[in-house]
């Protein structure tokens, strides 16, 4: 992985724009095939999820979600029941939702709740926001008990552009905060080390230039789907549906097969251009627009798609369930909090046309049409083309990942 400065996002406006005007030529003709077998093969569905799935810092929501003290999220997407919440400080820490007594769950419902303190129904254990146990009824009947011992097990955990990022790392979790940089007695490395400028590879500092940090939570949706987690990055890597998939949503904002791509370490940057490209051929270099101009998607390797709509932005994590099932949620960021009923409404269209229209009825259709289509046995592989050529760079990436 490199971390060297790369080219800013609008360069690839720039390469829309000249490939519009005929200055550049398209796409290189290629053909991939990728194996049915890694869509649908248990053994593979496991090195996927063991080594991508819990060795790399992931995606799990907006800081926004959960501004104030309390405020949390209960998930188990990853096969581990978690809770990452806000505490009285106003930071954020990641723990498995897990009684340290014997065991009980703490937490009952998953999504987002807000929490004075963790009480487990159980004997009553209580945890504070910050993970530390806090009170044990009864505590004389366990002679000398620490409670600075029996703190739940933390995860690292680290915002940045106002993203939530987690690494699970089972079995290797210890008790007690995790904080970024913390060192802890006994622990290998510092215990809120995650790698994270590694894994981003500069894909921080486009997600600056699109102020992902001040936006802010409007909508969620976390849906199961029935297919493979990677059919799902496979249709958000691929131009060439656009204009004829969502011919009856989206599709009309975009001229046909006019996409570019490429790497920002493994993630993949793709921008596809909308019809405004048409006035870019005669603007200055400057006056070229991130959202005006093309439609950016982010593959952030391996599950999260960030994909910037022009007033709005979509963020999405997979997080697969088996080799047909994976978990989609959805998230919806606005640029700022709703200021009249109008705005309200306007948002809640824009919320119901991408992930009912757009998400479900289309992209979701076809990766789950897809899915079935495996079971079948016509195709020993799926076919990819020139124009679908990012997502053969994310197939290559994951070959690498479990060679
Ligand atoms: S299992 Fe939680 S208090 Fe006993
Ligand atoms: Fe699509």
């Amino acid at each position: 992985m490199s971390t060297k400065p790369h080219a800013p996002p609008l360069s690839l406006v720039q390469t829309l724009a000249d490939r519009f005007a005929g200055k550049l030529p398209g796409n290189e003709p290629c053909g991939l095939g990728v194996p049915v077998e890694h869509y649908t093969d248990q053994q593979r569905f496991e090195a996927e999820r063991k080594r991508l799935f819990l060795r790399r810092p992931l995606i799990i929501g907006h800081e926004s979600q959960i501004p104030a003290p309390g405020d949390s999220i209960v998930y188990d997407w990853l096969g581990l029941p978690l809770i990452t919440m806000r505490d009285k400080s106003g930071k954020l820490g990641t723990f498995m939702n897990v009684c340290r007594h014997r065991g009980m769950r703490l937490v009952q419902e998953q999504g987002q709740t807000c929490l004075r303190s963790l009480v487990c129904p159980y004997h009553q254990w209580t945890y504070g926001l910050d993970g530390s146990l806090r009170n044990i009824p009864r505590r004389e009947s366990f002679g000398e008990i620490d409670l600075s011992d029996r703190g739940l097990v933390a995860l690292p955990t680290e915002v940045r552009n106002g993203l939530i990022w987690i690494k699970a790392r089972p079995g290797e979790a210890r008790p007690g905060k995790a904080r970024p940089g913390e060192a802890r007695p006994g622990a290998a490395e510092p215990a809120g080390t995650m790698g994270l400028d590694q894994h981003l590879a500069g894909l921080d500092a486009d997600l600056d230039e699109f102020a992902l940090a001040d936006y802010h939570f409007f909508r969620q949706n976390v849906r199961t789907v029935a297919c493979n987690w990677k059919l799902i990055q496979d249709a958000f890597l691929d131009g060439y549906h656009v204009t004829r998939l969502h011919k009856d949503t989206v599709g009309a904002f975009f001229p046909d097969a006019l996409s570019t791509s490429d790497r920002l370490g493994d993630h993949i940057r793709s921008a596809v251009a909308r019809n405004e490209i048409a006035e870019a051929a005669d603007c200055a270099g400057s006056e070229l627009d991130l959202r005006h101009h093309a439609t950016f998607a982010y593959t952030v390797f391996p599950n999260a798609i960030i994909i910037f709509h022009p007033d709005y932005t979509s963020v999405i994590s997979l997080f697969p369930l088996s080799p047909d099932q994976t978990i989609f949620a959805h998230s919806m960021l606005v640029p700022r909090p709703p200021a009249s009923a109008g705005e309200q409404d306007h948002f809640e269209r824009s919320f119901e046309l991408i992930d009912q229209g757009v998400f479900q009825a289309e992209d979701i259709f076809v990766s789950e049409g897809a899915q079935r289509g495996m079971r079948s046995g016509a195709n020993r592989e799926l076919l990819f083309g020139g124009l679908e050529e990012s997502a053969v760079q994310f197939h290559q990436t994951i070959e690498r990942e479990l060679a």
